[in-house]
């Protein structure tokens, strides 16, 4: 049973918090062929999160994919599925969070209430929950489930985290019918250990889904702009002040960002050049793009080709491509900017994650960033 004083990992003491993500995608987020990709096995992903657990990483976040993007790497075409491999990986892990992420069409939230509860006891209150809508119209068809317009979408979203509050605090049965969900005498049992409930992820980027997330989340995941650092904190500070002011509650921020690291400055772009251009896949990337719709919004072919190579490179992620000392310069604007928090992943994890923890963690805990490792 967890104590009060035991915080849930991500209200933890560490100004800048650390996670992983999508370790339980074939190719994590790097859209190439070169060697050393995340390979979808139970051995690699237990011991990748064992080991950001000893590295004292606050967070590990999944990806929800039901299908890959084609290509010759058939981009993400194999996953773990979010909730299993959240109970899991949380059973053998001791201190870290342990995120689901939800499609929120294709799931009951009576199913999502209890198996989320269960995961929530399994970890002693690690968990939390990532709430996506769907945008892969491939995927919601595997289902059979109807892809809603835009913004409904989110309206379905506020309906099924309603619910899902509402089964997770009320301990007598409860009627609700909205728009797009009804439950009838609905009730969970055993409540979650983490009280009032885990924390709820969101990331939505249009108005609606920053909407949802600013009414109904805890933590707003967000899409950084790789070439505007500058802008970065002016938008943490709205979002958050968004939601102070229409709905009184304190948001979290996080980004994701893919790491390179080298010896030298010109090593590490060399290596990001090599996987990302070179052996970059360009079919992949492209269907992908198309899927999220963003061939119809980027008019400007150079732009286009920026937006798809940081996509090749980390899934669109901050790109933190350098020596271990310019990495840490670039977080240290990212928390000087407002960022709770930053998930990371890079072409080959496990390689990856032991060089940060060599030669870049030492680093981080000179700096107010980490102060509580
Ligand atoms: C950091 C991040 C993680 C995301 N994870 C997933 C995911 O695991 N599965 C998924 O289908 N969509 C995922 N998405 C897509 C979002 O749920 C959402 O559809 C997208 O950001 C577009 O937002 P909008 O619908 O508000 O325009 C993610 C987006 C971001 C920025």
């Amino acid at each position: 049973m967890i104590s009060d004083a035991k915080v849930h990992p991500i209200y933890g003491p560490n100004k800048l918090k650390l996670g992983i993500f999508s370790q339980n995608c074939s190719h994590g987020c790097a859209i190439t062929t070169a060697d050393g990709v995340m390979e979808v096995t139970w051995d690699k992903n237990v011991s990748l999160a064992q080991a950001a657990d000893d590295a004292g990483f606050e967070l590990l976040v999944p990806v929800g994919r039901w299908s890959g993007f084609g290509g010759v790497t058939n981009f993400s075409s194999a996953s773990f599925e979010t909730y299993t491999w959240a109970a899991g990986i949380g059973q053998a892990t001791r201190e870290i969070g342990v995120m689901t992420t939800s499609h929120v069409p294709v799931i009951h939230p009576l199913m999502a209430a209890k198996q989320a509860t269960t995961i929530d006891h399994i970890t002693g209150g690690r968990f939390g929950l990532n709430i996506v809508c769907g945008w892969s119209a491939p995927e919601m068809e595997m289902f059979g489930a109807t892809m809603l317009e835009h913004d409904a979408r989110y309206e379905y979203a506020a309906e099924w985290v309603t619910i899902l509050k509402m089964l997770w605090t009320r301990d007598e049965p409860f009627d609700y019918e909205g728009n797009f969900l009804k439950v009838t005498k609905a009730v969970s049992l055993p409540k979650p250990l983490r009280k009032p409930h885990p924390p709820l992820m969101n990331a939505g980027g249009s108005p609606a889904g920053r909407l949802f997330c600013a009414q109904h989340c805890d933590v707003a995941f967000i899409l950084l702009d790789p070439d505007n650092l500058e802008g970065t904190k002016a938008r943490i500070d709205a979002y958050r002040d968004f939601a102070k002011a229409e709905f009184g509650r304190d948001l979290k921020i996080w980004a994701y960002g893919y790491v390179v690291h080298g010896d030298t400055q010109k090593e590490a772009e060399d290596y990001l050049h090599y996987y990302a251009v070179e052996k970059g896949d360009d079919v992949a990337v492209q269907n992908l793009c198309h899927q999220l719709g963003v061939d119809k919004v980027i008019t400007d072919p150079a732009a286009y080709d920026r937006f798809k190579f940081h996509f090749k490179a980390g899934y669109g992620g901050y790109p933190l491509v350098g020596t271990p000392e310019y990495i840490v310069d670039t977080l240290q604007s990212l928390s000087n900017a407002g960022l709770d928090g930053l998930a990371l992943c890079w072409v080959d994890y496990h390689a990856g994650l032991a060089r940060w923890n060599r030669e870049v963690m030492p680093l981080l805990r000179q700096t107010d960033m980490r102060l509580g490792d």
